[in-house]
């Protein structure tokens, strides 16, 4: 089937995805480092409207001004010639061993003030490339041992450092929304918000509460053994759904960074199916579709680039099978018998209280339980409903 990525799309691909030289913990890099400046130019040919990046993706860390500078300005040539704009930027504080103990919430004082320094400087670059929106990932915030890490002294700290990314940005009018995104554990053997939940929570916490979201991750949610569906509808229902990560994952494991729909595919169909068709009465989401994964370790150079078409091509076919699922009568037939749209109607009538409800005999004392409890929802073929378009059975 052929599915054609338009701008309109917002595909967009972090430089530390496909410039990923496959080097883990076992082994060696197996392929070349890709050169940010060509990276460029293969994502606009492939479809993409966005690049990200860290701030050491694209210069690396310890370049001296003059360095910096000509990289920035190339990059810049490239993307006033692809046309692809940067709708996200993020920094780099889990690499150097300064941040072995994490960033914004080391023990350490110095290393939080240096920290907080390197984001301020990629937000000023994020700025003048048209970035609004910056990407918070804390790997290496959190601990192996309990007893190592004061949490409340560093949700104190990492408060502290998210209040001035974002008195910082005001003052300067960069107008950048913050999307922070949670990771149960790797690096750290725990981190700090480590699921959706913890992160959207934490926000509430802010200054500025309005100017922070979250960036959830496919795999992230499910290392901890979470729905990623259910979770992103909770955070678009806060109003926090700011970024999104897509990747693939199977279950909870080391962090798998597979291909779009390549980890949980029935759970990747529902979260497009999301995306892209909404829920009634729901928020929608018009941020970037942003792909954070890594081309396997066992592919080439150009399985590199196939593997980057392949998450565009995933999301484009499962765009069109949820659009099918939805416009099916059979299955709108199912959806009314599975009363899933009676959910959308409130429990009380416009303006009943508790009082209306007391007064209500139909609600308790003469409300049938077993006839009630006897009913078939009728979830299981609406499920097989949905299973066969997924799979192009209908
Ligand atoms: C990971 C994370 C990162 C972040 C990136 C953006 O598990 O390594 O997903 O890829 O998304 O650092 O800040
Ligand atoms: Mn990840
Ligand atoms: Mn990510």
């Amino acid at each position: 089937m052929s599915v054609q990525p338009t701008r309109d799309d917002k595909f967009s691909f972090g430089l530390w995805t496909v410039g990923w030289q496959a080097r883990d913990p076992f082994g060696e890099a197996t392929r070349p480092a890709l050169d940010p400046i060509e990276t460029v130019h293969k994502l606009a040919e492939l479809g993409a409207y966005g690049v990200g990046f860290h701030d050491d993706d694209l210069v690396p860390f310890g370049s001296d001004a003059a360095t910096r500078d000509g990289i920035i300005a190339k990059f810049k040539k490239a993307i006033a010639e692809t046309g692809l704009i940067v709708p996200s930027v993020t920094t780099n504080l889990f690499n150097h061993p300064v941040f072995k103990d994490g960033g914004f919430t080391s023990n350490d004082r110095s290393v939080r003030r240096y920290a907080v320094r390197k984001v301020l400087r990629q937000m000023d670059l994020g700025a003048e490339l048209g970035s609004k929106t910056l990407v918070l990932w804390g790997g290496r915030e959190g601990s192996e041992y309990d007893s190592a890490k004061n949490v409340q002294a560093a949700l104190d700290r990492y408060r502290e450092a998210l209040n001035l990314l974002a008195q910082y940005s005001e003052d300067h009018g960069y107008g950048f929304r913050f999307a922070i995104e949670p990771k149960p554990n790797e690096p750290r053997g725990d981190i700090l918000l480590p699921t959706a939940g913890h992160a959207i929570a934490f926000t509430q916490e802010l200054e500025r509460p309005e100017l922070f979201g979250i960036n959830p991750e496919v795999g992230h949610e499910q290392m901890a053994n979470l729905n990623f569906t259910h979770g992103i509808a909770q955070a678009l229902w806060h109003n926090k759904l700011f970024h999104i990560d897509l990747n693939g994952q199977h279950g909870p494991k080391y962090d798998q960074d597979l291909v779009f729909g390549h980890g949980d595919l029935l759970n990747a169909f529902s979260t497009v199916d999301l995306l892209e068709n909404g829920l009634p009465g729901g928020r929608a989401y018009d941020g970037p579709r942003h792909f954070d994964y890594k081309p396997s370790r066992t592919e080439d150079v150009e399985g590199v680039w196939e593997s980057a078409k392949a998450n565009i091509r995933m999301y484009l076919l499962l765009k069109e099978r949820a659009k099918a699922f939805r416009a099916d009568p059979e299955v709108q037939e199912a959806l009314a018998a599975a009363k899933v749209g009676e959910l959308s109607t409130p429990t009380l009538n416009p303006g009943e209280s508790y009082a209306g409800l007391l007064a209500d005999r139909s609600a308790f004392e003469d409300f049938d339980v077993d006839a009630a409890g006897a009913q078939g929802y009728g979830f299981v073929r609406l499920n097989q409903l949905a299973v066969e378009h997924l799979i192009g059975a209908r």
